[in-house]
C-alpha cells in the first residue's frame, strides 16, 4: 500500500514501546486501547496510554498521558523529536485534535509523527499534521 512506510529503526522501536504501553490501557467504555511513546531530544522515551472515566469527557488520551508524564519527569524545557501512536484494535489512530494542540507546545515542527492506519503505519512531520496551531505571543 502506498501509505505503508518502511519505518526507520528508531520509529519502529518507538511504535513497539507505544504498543507495549497500550497493554495498560484503561478503556472499559470504548474498549479502544491506545498507546503512545514520545522521544525527547535528551534521548529519553516516555510512554502513555488512554485512561477513560465513567464521565466520558474526562478521559485522557494516550498521547497526552505520555506528554504530561514527560514534562513531570524531565521538566518544562523538554522538546519532543518523535511521536508514535498505535492501538490494539487494528484501527486507525492518528492523534486527535486535542492531543495535537497539546503536543504543539513541546514538539519540534519537523518531529516525525508515526501512527497506525488501517493500511499500516504512516509517518508525517508534526507541522503537516497540525498547521496553524493556536499560539499566544505575549508582550
Ligand atoms: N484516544 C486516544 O488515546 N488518543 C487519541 O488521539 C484519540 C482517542 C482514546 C480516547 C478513548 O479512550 C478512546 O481512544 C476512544 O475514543
Amino acid at each position: 500500500m502506498e501509505q505503508r512506510d518502511s519505518l526507520d529503526q528508531g520509529l519502529q522501536r518507538l511504535m513497539e514501546q507505544a504498543r507495549q504501553a497500550a497493554q495498560n490501557a484503561y478503556a472499559p467504555y470504548s474498549s479502544f486501547r491506545v498507546g503512545s511513546a514520545v522521544r525527547l531530544t535528551n534521548g529519553e522515551i516516555v510512554t502513555g496510554t488512554n485512561v477513560e472515566n465513567v464521565s466520558y469527557g474526562l478521559t485522557i488520551c494516550a498521547e497526552r498521558s505520555a506528554l504530561v508524564r514527560a514534562v513531570s519527569q524531565f521538566g518544562p524545557q523538554i522538546r519532543i523529536e518523535a511521536v508514535a501512536v498505535t492501538n490494539l484494535n487494528g484501527g486507525s489512530s492518528p492523534p486527535c485534535g486535542a492531543c495535537r494542540q497539546m503536543l504543539a507546545e513541546f514538539v519540534l515542527p519537523d518531529a516525525a509523527v508515526v501512527f497506525e492506519t488501517v493500511e499500516g503505519a504512516r509517518t508525517m512531520p508534526f507541522s503537516e499534521l497540525f498547521p496553524l496551531a493556536f499560539e499566544m505571543k505575549l508582550e
